[in-house]
C-alpha cells in the first residue's frame, strides 16, 4: 500500500486514483496521522502531495522529520517536494512562478525513476514557490526553462521529488513517473474493477424501508445516480426536477427521456420566474450560488412536505455530487476553497433532509464508466457537464430575463454548430459567456454598444486540467457570425484560449 499525505492539495484524491489505476492500493492521510499509520500500516512508499501553502510560512502543514530515515521511498509532489527540501535542509523561496504547460527536459542520468521516460516532453506545472538548493544527497534529474529543480532524486534513500503533476492527465510523462515509483516501492498491482452491485446492495442497506427524492438535473452526474437508485429502490425513488430556467436548454425533453429508459416518473417544477426575482441585484457570483442553493432546498422541503402528506416516509435527498464538486468546495481539510459548488458549499446548515449521493467518489470518467455498465444509452453517458448553478455563473454580473435569453439562444448556436461539425463529441464542454463587457459594433447605418460573447471550447477527461480545442477556424466564423447575427443585443465573439491551471473552465 501507498500513503498518500495530504497537504491540501486540489488533486490528492486524484493522485490516489491514478496509483489505484496503476494497480497498488492507496490510503489519503493527513499530514499528522503521519508516523502513527507508517507504525501501523506498514506502506511500501509515500506520496507527499502537493497544496496551496507556502513552505517557510507560519502555520504551513508540515511533517515529522523522522519519515525520511524511514527507508520507505518517498515521492514529493510541488509542495511536497518543496516541503522535504525545506525539512532536509535545501532552500525554498517565493520563485519563478509556471501555470500550465512547460517543458522538461531530463539530464543525461541513469535511474529506475526515469525508466522510459523520454528526454523531453510536456508537463503541467502550477507553483508560485521553488527550490533554489537542494538537501545534501539529492540531485537535479529534469529541469524546465523556468525551474531547474523541476525532478530531482536521491537514489541511496529512494526519495524523489517532481516540481511539475504526474497525476494529470495533461502531463505525458505522469503515469510513467507513477508507475516507476510503484514499482521502486514494490507495490503489489491489481486491477481496481467498479462494483454496481456492491453500490446498489449499499444503498439498499441505507434507505431500508425509507424514501429517497432525487434532485435530477439532466448531467451525466445526476443520472447516473439516478439510475443506481432507481435499480436499487424503484418505485421508492421519488425524481424531481426543479426548472429554474437556468439549466441547458433542452434539459426537460432530455429528462422526460432518460425516464422513460428507467421507467420512472419524474416530477417537474417550475421556478423560472421565482428564480430570477430571487436573483435580481446579485452580481457577486458567490451570492448567486447561494441564492439558487437555497430556492433549490426550499422546493425540495416543499415538495417532501407534500409527498409525505400522502403516507410516503421520505428521509433522503439524492445528489449527483461527485469527487471533483467535493474537492474544489474545501472537502479535504487543507485545500484552498475556489469556489462553493451549489451542491456542496451552498447547502444551508439546517436542511431537513439527509444527502445520499451515490457517485461521490468518483471522477467523471469513472462516472460515465458506471453509466456504461449499467447500460444506459451514450446520449445521457456522454452528455456535457452543466454547473450545477447553470447559466447564472455564465452570465458575469446580473442575470435579467434579456440576458439569460442572450445565453440561451448562443448556447444553443454553439451546440448545434459543434455537433454538424462532428466537434461535439470530442469536447469536453462548450459554452458561450455573457462576458459584462461592452464593445462597439456597426450594423447596417446604426452604431451599437453591445455586449461581447466569450465562446470557452475546452478538452479535459479528469475535470483538473483542460486544454481549448482547436477548432477550424471556418467553424468558429460560422458561430461567430451566428451568434452576432441572430442574438440581439451582442456585438462581438472572443475566443478563450486559456488553459486550466491557471484558468478554471467556468469564468465565474
Ligand atoms: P471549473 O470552472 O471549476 O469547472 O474549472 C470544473 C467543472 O465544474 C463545473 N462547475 C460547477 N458545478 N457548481 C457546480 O455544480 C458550480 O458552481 C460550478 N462551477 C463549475 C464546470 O462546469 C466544470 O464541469
Amino acid at each position: 500500500m501507498i500513503l498518500v499525505i495530504d497537504f491540501g492539495s486540489q488533486v490528492a484524491h486524484l493522485i490516489s486514483r491514478r496509483i489505484n489505476d496503476l494497480g497498488a492500493k492507496t490510503k489519503i492521510i493527513l499530514p499528522e496521522e503521519a508516523l502513527a499509520e507508517i507504525k501501523k500500516d506498514k506502506p511500501q512508499g509515500i506520496i507527499l502531495s502537493g497544496g496551496p501553502d507556502s513552505v517557510y510560512q507560519k502555520g504551513a502543514p508540515t511533517i515529522d522529520k523522522s519519515i525520511f530515515a524511514s527507508k520507505i521511498p518517498i515521492l514529493g509532489i510541488c509542495y511536497g517536494l518543496q516541503l522535504m527540501m525545506y525539512l532536509m535542509g535545501g532552500k525554498v523561496v517565493s520563485g519563478k512562478k509556471e501555470y500550465g504547460p512547460a517543458t522538461l527536459r531530463i539530464k543525461n542520468h541513469q535511474s529506475r525513476i526515469l525508466n522510459k521516460i523520454p528526454k523531453i516532453s510536456t508537463v503541467w506545472v502550477s507553483h508560485g514557490d521553488e527550490v533554489i538548493r537542494l538537501a545534501s544527497g539529492f540531485k537535479i534529474i529534469g529541469s524546465t526553462e523556468k525551474v531547474p529543480a523541476s525532478f530531482v532524486e536521491n537514489s541511496v534513500k529512494k526519495i524523489f521529488g517532481v516540481q511539475f503533476h504526474p497525476e494529470v492527465e495533461h502531463t505525458e510523462i505522469g503515469k510513467q513517473v507513477l508507475e516507476n515509483f510503484i514499482n521502486i516501492c514494490g507495490a503489489k498491482k491489481e486491477i481496481k474493477k467498479i462494483d454496481i452491485d456492491q453500490i446498489v446492495s449499499s444503498i439498499r442497506t441505507q434507505v431500508g424501508k425509507d424514501y429517497v427524492i432525487g434532485a435530477v438535473s439532466g448531467g451525466v452526474d445526476s443520472t447516473v445516480a439516478a439510475a443506481l437508485m432507481a435499480k436499487a429502490l424503484e418505485k421508492q425513488f421519488i425524481p424531481i426536477y426543479v426548472d429554474n430556467g437556468l439549466m441547458r436548454y433542452d434539459t426537460k425533453e432530455h429528462l422526460a427521456k432518460f425516464f422513460k429508459h428507467t421507467g420512472i416518473k419524474v416530477r417537474v417544477i417550475n421556478v423560472q420566474q421565482e428564480a430570477l426575482k430571487k436573483l435580481e441585484g446579485a452580481i457577486d457570483p458567490e451570492r448567486k450560488r447561494k441564492i439558487i442553493g437555497k430556492l433549490y432546498i426550499d422546493i425540495f422541503e416543499r415538495e417532501m412536505e407534500k409527498i409525505i402528506k400522502t403516507g410516503k416516509n421520505v428521509k433522503y435527498l439524492m445528489q449527483g455530487t461527485i469527487y471533483s464538486d467535493v474537492i474544489e468546495s474545501k472537502g479535504t481539510r487543507n485545500a484552498a476553497k475556489i469556489k462553493s459548488h451549489h451542491n456542496v458549499g451552498g447547502l444551508p446548515k439546517n436542511m431537513r433532509l439527509q444527502l445520499i449521493e451515490p457517485v461521490r467518489n468518483f471522477y467523471k470518467d469513472e462516472v460515465r464508466k458506471i453509466g456504461k455498465l449499467l447500460k444506459l444509452p451514450d446520449a445521457f453517458v456522454y452528455k456535457q457537464p452543466f454547473p450545477g448553478p447553470g447559466y447564472a455563473v455564465r452570465i458575469r454580473g446580473e442575470v435579467t430575463s434579456k440576458r439569460l435569453n442572450q445565453e440561451k439562444q448562443a448556447d444553443k448556436i454553439v451546440m448545434e454548430e459543434l455537433r454538424k461539425a462532428g466537434w461535439l463529441k470530442k469536447v469536453f464542454i462548450s459554452f458561450p459567456v455573457m462576458t459584462g463587457a461592452f464593445s462597439t459594433a456597426v450594423k447596417g447605418d446604426g452604431r451599437f454598444f453591445e455586449e461581447v460573447v466569450a465562446l470557452r471550447v475546452i478538452e479535459s477527461k479528469d475535470i483538473m486540467s483542460t486544454v481549448w480545442s482547436h477548432l477550424p477556424y471556418d467553424l468558429l466564423q460560422t458561430i461567430s457570425s451566428r451568434i452576432v447575427n441572430e442574438v440581439p443585443g451582442v456585438s462581438r465573439v472572443v475566443y478563450d484560449i486559456t488553459t486550466k491551471p491557471p484558468a478554471t473552465m467556468e469564468w465565474e
